[in-house]
């Protein structure tokens, strides 16, 4: 059967100001550099392990503007199947003002608009197409009822999921989703998740083995520029990080997590999947913007002999 993924998730459009530094309330300042671009965290997952080749199914809801017609489109010229992604009369679309420092740090607001509208009912309206799914992905910035629900059916039918508790929900109920395949926070998400410190590598073990106790198979913890933990029941192991010059690391997590979604899929394989992930992640900061720096299949196989050389 067609290794198939499907991420149920957002998109937004992303509205990227280059700065030198934030303005103080009150003040006007001016920033060198404006650019667009298509994100929102489960686009952009799509989107990578699409790039990679996946065959990928979004699950998503766009608002009735300019923005929603642009990013079916690109989803669509992404080759992403685009037969469960619906428009929302009377509403905006997701977007995301980020602003950029010149160490390529980020700040994100995000406005959910359309992407709020994604429910338990859209996940029974494409039930059969779900269900030939080997794989779903989900993020936050949909209702967590929707999420609760998919993790539910992705259990019944025993489909694995992958769930990125990003941006970090203080509304998420951990002990509904322990269903979870993977569940792959960051620091700050873990901590929100667990209610314990995740200050220190001691602590981000405890706190992700916590996890584990409650019946989550296996947690990934990413650390930005330290790399990832992937721990189970019986291992933990470092994902060693890959050493570039940052520009820009918008979405460098979702990079990591759909690109791993694809790697794993592909192969069945926990920690190859991972490493390789790791490195489509770090290639992706060295190039501006989210989705626009996410490489494709042959990008990548030549990032590849670039790292091995
Ligand atoms: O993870 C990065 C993403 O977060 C951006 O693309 C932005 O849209 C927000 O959703
Ligand atoms: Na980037």
């Amino acid at each position: 059967m067609a290794r198939r993924i499907a991420v149920v998730g957002s998109n937004m459009t992303d509205l990227v100001t280059s700065i030198i530094r934030m303005p103080a309330p009150g003040e006007t300042l001016e920033a060198p550099e404006f650019s667009m671009g298509f994100g929102g965290k489960g686009a952009n997952q799509a989107v990578a392990a699409a790039r990679l080749g996946a065959d990928v199914l979004m699950l998503t809801k766009v608002g009735d503007d300019v923005f929603g017609q642009s990013t079916i489109n690109n989803l669509k010229d992404n080759g992403i199947d685009i037969s469960h992604v619906g428009t929302v009369p009377g509403k905006s679309s997701g977007v995301a003002p980020i602003f950029v420092d010149e160490t390529g740090e980020n700040s994100i607001l995000i406005i959910k608009g359309a992407n709020n509208d994604l429910k338990p009912a859209d996940i029974d309206a494409a039930a059969d197409d779900l269900k030939k799914c080997s794989l779903i992905l989900m993020q936050l910035e949909v209702p967590l009822e929707t999420v609760y629900y998919t993790l539910a059916f992705a259990e019944k039918h025993g489909i694995e999921t992958i769930l990125n508790p990003a941006p970090a929900a203080p509304d998420l109920d951990p002990s509904k989703v322990t269903t979870a395949t993977f569940v792959v926070p960051n620091e700050s998400e873990l901590a929100l998740l667990t209610g314990l410190p995740t200050g220190t590598d001691d602590e981000i073990e405890q706190a992700a083995r916590s996890l584990i106790a409650k019946g989550i198979r296996t947690v990934i913890v990413t650390l930005g520029a330290r790399g990832a933990r992937l721990i189970t029941k019986d291992q933990s192991t470092m994902i060693a990080p890959v050493k570039v010059t940052p520009k820009d690391t918008t979405g460098a997590g979702d990079a990591f997590i759909g690109s791993f979604a694809r790697f794993y899929v592909e192969t069945g394989e926990l920690e190859p999947s991972l490493k390789k992930a790791a490195i489509y992640a770090a290639d992706s900061i060295t190039r501006p913007g989210t989705q626009k720096s996410y490489a494709t299949a042959r990008e990548f196989e030549q990032f590849l002999t670039t790292q091995s050389a």
